[in-house]
């Protein structure tokens, strides 16, 4: 018997975002805990491990942001879930050529996983980078925090409302097998939806538990310490109302009852409820706006172009490929967005103007 199966015989039924945590996150069985899921080797590939460029462009974004804070002697940069640490090592890198921001810049990484966290202490060896578990953690500012693909990997709630009735998805795991399956909800969960327009959809609901526990933390930091946040997920800013959990194992779609704890399991990011969940907590939130209009507006292309004269044709040919997945509308172009958060005394956009 599977091993994950095997502890859930005690639990048989639970709720959707209880079972994707076990899955992804027990601290011995989780998916994230056992196995590095990126690269070639692994399940998938991130925009980090896909090109630099993207790293660079988030180095631009952040010292724009400390340009516009009136240059801070301290500023915290908190990356949310930095998986194999690629994006960290280009800010890192791409930071030296602007010193005083440089110098001014403490690294905090906040990693769930003990097996990622080993593996980006192997890799970072910077002064400048440290880790916490714990976001209360972080006592001054300001703070700039960022996270790629993080709320895509927190487990989430599905509900259904069929004539005004509304179930919740649950889990029921047996000795080789795991079956979903909706059955009524209770009130005490129906009155989490409520304070969200999401509630009035009929269909299929999606909703984050675990992603505004997080983000709670991160919403009182930036009011207390001054700052902002930026986040980019596979996600939509348009009416759903349908399933869009999936997973993903040896880059291939993998049918979710299978390979229970062996793949990633995720789902579209819903940025209006996001957007709507950061207004509650009295931050301001810019216009959601496509990874490719961001990274361009950071001036992605410009750089290709300056890179690409110091490039042999062979070099310059799997650049543009990669700089392609990052950029194209049908791959992560439109399919992933950006939303940034900010303090209300900060006066500027999601590009800094
Ligand atoms: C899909 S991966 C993205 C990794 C990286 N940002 C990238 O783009 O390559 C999600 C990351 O978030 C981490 N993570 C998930 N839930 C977390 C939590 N509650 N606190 C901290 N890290 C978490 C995972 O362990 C993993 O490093």
């Amino acid at each position: 018997m599977n091993k994950i199966n095997k502890f859930f015989q005690e639990r048989k039924i639970i709720p959707l975002d209880l079972f994707l945590n076990k899955v992804l996150y027990h601290k011995d069985l989780g998916y994230y805990q056992k196995k590095n899921p990126f690269g070639k080797k692994g399940d998938f590939v991130t925009a980090p491990n896909i090109s630099n460029l993207f790293g660079e462009m988030i180095t631009i974004w952040f010292v724009g942001f400390w340009k516009k804070l009136n240059k801070p002697k301290k500023i915290n940069f908190i990356e949310m879930g930095p998986g194999n640490g690629d994006l960290c090592l280009t800010v890192l890198k791409t930071l030296k050529n602007f010193p005083e921001v440089y110098n001014s810049t403490n690294i905090i990484l906040y990693e769930k996983s003990k097996m990622l966290r080993k593996i980006q202490k192997q890799r970072i060896l910077s002064k400048k980078v440290s880790w916490i578990q714990k976001l209360s953690k972080i006592k001054s500012g300001p703070v700039v925090f960022f996270g790629n693909e993080f709320l895509d990997a927190l487990p989430i709630k599905q509900f259904k409302k069929i004539n005004g009735i509304i179930f919740e998805k649950y889990v029921k795991i047996g000795k080789k097998n795991v079956n979903f399956f909706f059955k009524k909800s209770i009130k005490k969960e129906i009155k989490k939806l409520e304070s969200y327009k999401i509630i009035k959809n009929e269909g299929i609901i999606e909703y984050p538990e675990y992603g505004f526990k997080e983000l709670g933390i991160v919403c009182n930091k930036i009011k207390k310490l001054n700052g902002g946040a930026l986040f980019i997920d596979y996600g939509y800013v348009n009416e759903h109302n349908t399933d869009t959990l999936q997973s993903v194992f040896k880059h291939k779609y993998n049918n979710i009852e299978k390979n229970i704890g062996k793949a990633d399991i995720t789902y579209l990011v819903n940025f209006n409820l996001y957007k709507e969940y950061f207004n509650m907590k009295n931050l301001i939130v810019d216009k959601i706006i496509s990874q490719s209009e961001f990274l361009q507006k950071m001036g992605i292309r410009e750089r290709f172009k300056i890179l690409s004269h110091k490039l042999n044709a062979k070099e310059k040919s799997n650049l543009y490929t990669r700089v392609k997945r990052l950029l194209h509308p049908e791959m992560m172009g439109q399919k992933f967005k950006v939303i940034f958060v900010k303090n209300k005394k900060c006066n500027f956009n999601l590009d800094l103007t």
